[in-house]
């Protein structure tokens, strides 16, 4: 009830800034876009990427789970696959798929298994892994609790520990503030994922409202690659992101659908529309590569 009339939502208020951003044409010199980029080094169709999903089932008779297929899609569509909750033996599994994949880990209370999924994460080959910070507290203020795991805060000295330890490009999930990026770049993190992780606190700023000011206090300097997720849907959403500063966006919940009715090639689909879509305002914006985008075809910041 009170939700509704509030609108407290982050999910709401994040979609209804997307939508609120447009774009003006370029359309005089413009020529055919290409998609791809680089993240980390390595080459992708575009930066659209798969999101740090959890615990998703086996969606029918003789299929794998929901985290194998999505995996398979990202392989097969050539872009950076990302996993969040699960345990080492799961990993593994999605990590055999092939396609490059970043670990998400929990802000376990046990700092051990966190340091143990690290290192099994740079076994299996993961790209890069990283901890979701906004997954500490639960709804009741206290330290969550996730499927019976206890979470707890990570001081400094333990994302310190993490960061020496992975020896891979580590990551800091659940960034939303200036204050939040700029720490993560002192400690020496590779990547940020600006996300209001589903919309977890109520009346949080959405990414793209505050991405442009992490942006500017990181610095152009910064070696830093920022991500977005929340609520991206369209290829116009992650031509936004780009234009505000991020190097890639994760598409999410809105996959779920497709994903559960069709599988990889459910998800493959999504995922090319969102490339062409992403091309199409390219194209209309005048930027022929996806590192000259910028924010200045924005309209309503
Ligand atoms: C079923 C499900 C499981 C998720 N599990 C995790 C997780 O284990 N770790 C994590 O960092 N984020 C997790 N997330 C959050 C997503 O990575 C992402 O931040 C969020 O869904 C926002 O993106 P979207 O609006 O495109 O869905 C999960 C989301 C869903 C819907």
């Amino acid at each position: 009830m009170e939700q509704n009339i509030y609108r407290s939502d982050s999910n709401v208020i994040n979609r209804e800034y997307i939508n609120s951003i447009l774009f003006e044409e370029r359309l005089i010199g413009a020529v055919e876009p290409d998609t791809s980029c680089e993240i980390f080094g390595r080459k992708y169709t575009s930066p659209v990427m798969m999101p740090a999903f959890s615990h998703l089932k086996v969606f029918g008779e003789g299929r794998k789970s929901g985290m194998i297929e999505y995996a398979e899609a990202a392989a097969k569509s050539g872009i950076l696959n990302w996993v969040g909750m699960v345990e080492n033996e799961k990993f593994g599994e999605i990590a055999a798929v092939g396609a490059d994949t970043v670990r998400i880990i929990k802000p376990y209370a046990d700092k051990e298994k966190i340091m143990d999924q690290i290192l099994y994460a740079k076994e299996a080959g993961a790209v890069a892994v990283g901890i979701d910070i906004d997954h500490t507290f639960g709804k009741d203020g206290r330290y969550d609790n996730v499927f019976g795991e206890g979470m707890t805060a990570q001081t400094v000295e333990d994302l310190e520990r993490y960061i020496q330890a992975a020896g891979l490009p580590f990551i800091l999930k659940g960034i939303l503030s200036v204050h939040d990026a700029v720490c993560a770049q002192e400690l020496g993190v590779s990547g940020i994922v600006v996300s209001q992780h589903s919309g977890r606190l109520p009346y949080a700023v959405p990414a793209l409202k505050v991405l442009p000011r992490i942006v500017e206090a990181l610095g152009e300097d910064s070696r830093m690659t920022i991500f977005v997720d929340g609520g991206i849907a369209l290829g116009s959403d992650v031509f936004k992101c780009i234009a505000l500063g991020a190097h890639a966006a994760s598409v999410g919940r809105v996959i779920m659908p497709d994903l559960e009715e069709r599988g990889v090639q459910g998800v493959m689909d999504y995922v090319e529309k969102m490339r062409q879509e992403l091309a199409f305002t390219m194209g209309f914006t005048g930027f022929a590569r996806v590192e000259d985008i910028d924010s200045s075809v924005l309209w309503n910041l």
